[in-house]
C-alpha cells in the first residue's frame, strides 16, 4: 500500500502523518527514544519512514545515533530528504527501498516500524525478516495502531461512526488497524525475547484538544476525499462540528490507541 499513490493522494496522507507525529507522536517518541537509549543503539533502521516527521524528531533528539529511513513510496522519500536538507541534519539519511525477506542483509542495532507492519501482507514473514537484520542483542521497536481499543470517557455516536468508517477504509486498503493486539505474539514467534508491549492513548486529555482536533479533522477530510462512499459528507460535517466544540470534547475525552512493542534478539 501507499507506493502507487497519485501526488494528490500522497499530499492528503502526508498531512495525516504529520498530524500524527504532532499529536500521538509526542507521547510515542520519548518512549521509543528511551528504548533506543536503554539498548545503547548506534545505528537504527526505520522501515516505512514515510514523509519523515517522526524519524526526524528522533534524529534531532538523538544526535549520537545514526538513523537510516527507507520507504517504498518515492514521493514520501523526496519529502523526507528535503526536510533533512532544510534542517541540516547529519545523522539521518533516507532512501527508496522495499522491505521484505530479500532486503539487503546489513545488520542494525535497532529496527523501528511505525504504522508500517499493519500494511504487511504477511506480518510473520515481515517480522522474521526484521529479526534477520538485527545484530545479536539488537532491539525491534514497533509502534502500531490498536484501533479496536479506541473508545471515549463518554460515548458519542459521531465518534463511533468516525471509527467505523475509518475501519472500513483500512479493510479496503488491506491494512490491519488493530495489529497492535498481535505484536506480542508476532515478536515471540519470530524468536524475540524480553518482549514488552505498552498502550498509548491519544486524546484531548493526553495531547491537548488542539492537537487532537487537528488530527481528527485532517483524518476526516482525507477519508472523505479518498473514499467518499465509505466516509460521506454528512459524517465529515458532523465530525467537524463535534471536534470544534472544545468543552464537549474535553468532557467526552475520546481516545485513539496505539501499541508500542519491543523485543530483543537473543
Ligand atoms: C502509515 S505510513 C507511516 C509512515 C511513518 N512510519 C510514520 O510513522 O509517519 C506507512 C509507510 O510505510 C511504507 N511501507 C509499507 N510497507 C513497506 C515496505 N514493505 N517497505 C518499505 N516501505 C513500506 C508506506 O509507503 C508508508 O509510507
Amino acid at each position: 500500500m501507499e507506493s502507487g499513490l497519485t501526488p494528490e493522494q500522497h499530499a492528503l496522507i502526508r498531512k495525516i502523518l504529520v498530524a500524527q507525529t504532532e499529536s500521538v507522536g509526542l507521547i510515542e517518541a520519548p518512549i521509543v527514544e528511551g528504548l533506543l537509549r536503554d539498548h545503547r543503539c548506534r545505528c537504527v533502521l526505520d522501515v516505512g519512514c514515510g514523509e519523515g516527521s517522526f524519524l526526524l524528531r528522533l534524529a534531532r533528539q538523538m544526535k549520537g545515533v545514526r538513523f537510516v529511513g527507507i520507504d517504498h513510496n518515492p514521493l514520501a522519500v523526496a519529502d523526507a530528504q528535503s526536510k533533512i536538507k532544510k534542517r541540516s541534519l547529519r545523522n539521518v539519511t533516507c532512501r527508496t527501498g522495499f522491505f521484505d525477506a530479500r532486503f539487503e542483509r546489513l545488520k542494525y542495532d535497532a529496527i523501528l516500524t511505525r504504522y508500517t507492519l499493519q500494511h504487511a501482507s504477511d506480518p510473520p514473514a515481515f517480522v522474521a525478516a526484521i529479526y534477520e537484520r538485527l545484530r545479536k542483542k539488537g532491539v525491534f521497536v514497533s509502534v502500531e495502531s490498536l484501533d479496536a481499543y479506541s473508545s471515549a470517557h463518554e460515548d458519542n455516536p459521531v465518534w463511533e461512526r468516525f471509527r467505523m468508517s475509518l475501519a472500513a477504509i483500512h479493510r479496503r486498503g488491506g491494512s490491519n488497524d488493530s495489529i497492535g493486539k498481535s505484536l506480542g505474539r508476532l515478536f515471540a514467534a519470530a524468536g524475540f525475547r524480553n518482549i514488552r508491549v505498552q498502550v498509548v492513548l491519544c486524546s484531548p486529555s493526553t495531547v491537548g484538544w488542539k492537537r487532537f482536533q487537528a488530527l481528527i479533522r485532517i483524518s476526516a477530510e482525507a477519508a472523505a476525499s479518498l473514499c467518499p462512499d465509505l466516509f460521506d459528507r454528512t459524517l465529515l460535517e458532523d465530525v467537524q462540528m463535534w471536534v470544534d466544540d472544545q468543552a464537549r470534547l474535553e468532557r467526552e475525552d475520546p481516545f485513539l490507541c496505539t501499541a508500542i512493542a519491543s523485543g530483543i534478539k537473543p
